[in-house]
């Protein structure tokens, strides 16, 4: 928490617990965060200021958000391919909402995961996780899963290309990343003449439901950085929690500074939920609420992650419901999309037992388009309910 003595610079959040951080050689990284500082920030501040007001208008109901895109990002795709996909498929995710959308891609640093489980085991051997190209490699041997710093020099590198292609569109589509790995994300902040602090690495960043520990290093690091931020909010974020993490991180309570990505399962929402949009309310507060009806609803088949898109819909349906019944503005949607025709998550007509995906089952564009049809005529039901 913030106090009179607390003073916040790009560095505090040292003093906190970490978690989810890469175990990487501090010699090495040393050297690949002075090369990333010099070549400097990514994005724009005005660029980010300009989400920030957008994203006011979102959560007045004004607007709709859309933030999507893939897990992790791939250090093998190409950078200029991934950009064309992400307009595509904004555009027709465009066509599908009546009004204005503002588009947040999962792109241009969404190189790192945070993991339940920090070590994986196959027939009797045991590796670090994977945990996204900026940390470490997807095969399954020692050599790959070593923590390098030299991939975060390649990811800052990536995200520089495809951030290159994505400004020369004319509607914009803003990029954003998990803030996971901290010595990464301080390297990319920088001063306003103000004396506002920005992150330069994303227009928007968000805190995982893993690592927003009200006293940990993301939850500080964030406090001091005028970006919209997003905290994944699951299960098992309680009311108090929320008030006191909505107070650390918008404590001038900002319009459009904070959005709240709900993602508690289709199972989950009816009860978690209302507590926390209720104590919202109460306080006052100038978030935005979002939902992210992927991640709360990961079942385990076999031993392989499965997502049903039967459990989508439904948290969908059950988001907009309960914000109409709370009185409460739904300022967007927030999926995990593939590029390609995947079929990772089952469907209605089954799903393809042998997709492949390196974390979690993403949406093929199709479906995509559908979940945000949905999404857009709950949200149209509501307003004329
Ligand atoms: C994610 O969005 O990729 C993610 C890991 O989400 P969460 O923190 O909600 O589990
Ligand atoms: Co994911």
């Amino acid at each position: 928490m913030k106090s009179a003595e607390h003073s916040w610079t790009p560095r505090s959040w040292r003093s906190r617990p970490a978690a989810q951080q890469p175990d990487y050689d501090p010699a090495e990284l040393d050297i690949v965060l002075s090369d990333v500082r010099e070549q400097g920030p990514l994005v724009l501040r005005e660029e980010c200021a300009a989400l920030r007001e957008k994203c006011a208008a979102a959560a007045a109901g004004a607007a709709f958000i859309v933030q999507a895109g893939d897990c992790a990002e791939s250090l093998a795709n190409d950078p200029v391919a991934e950009s064309d996909a992400a307009v595509k498929l904004f555009a027709e995710l465009d066509d599908a909402v009546r009004g204005e959308t503002v588009r947040i891609a999962r792109i241009a640093g969404q190189f790192a995961k945070p993991r339940s489980q920090p070590f994986e085991s196959r027939v009797g051997l045991m590796l670090p996780a994977y945990r996204g190209d900026a940390v470490n490699g997807l095969p399954f041997d020692s050599a790959a899963r070593r923590h390098d710093p030299a991939r975060l020099a390649a990811a800052y590198r990536h995200s520089a290309a495809t951030i290159g292609k994505l400004r020369r569109i004319e509607s914009p589509v803003f990029t954003s990343h998990e803030a996971l790995i901290l010595p990464y994300e301080e390297a990319l902040v920088v001063q306003d003449s103000e004396g506002g602090w920005w992150s330069g690495s994303g227009h928007m960043l968000w805190i995982g439901d893993r690592t927003r520990e009200i006293d940990g290093a993301h939850v500080e690091f964030a406090s001091g950085i005028e970006n919209v931020i997003g905290v994944k909010c699951g299960p098992s974020l309680g009311a108090e929690q929320l008030l006191r993490l909505a107070e650390t991180l918008d404590p001038k309570r900002t319009a459009g500074k904070l959005l709240l990505i709900g993602r508690f399962g289709a199972n989950r929402i009816e009860s978690c939920l209302p507590p926390l949009l209720r104590a919202a309310s109460r306080e006052g507060l100038a978030t935005g609420w979002m939902i992210d009806p992927m991640h709360g609803n990961t079942r385990n088949f076999g031993g392989r992650k499965r997502r049903r898109i039967a459990d989508m819909v439904e948290e969908v349906r059950a988001f907009f419901n309960i914000c109409r019944s709370e009185g409460v503005e739904p300022a967007g949607i927030h999926l995990e999309v593939a590029p390609g025709q995947v079929a990772e998550c089952i469907d209605f007509d089954g799903h393809d037992p042998m997709a492949n995906f390196p974390c979690d089952p993403r949406l093929n564009s199709d479906q995509t388009v559908d979940l945000v049809k949905l999404a857009d005529a709950c949200r149209r039901q509501m307003v004329h309910a």
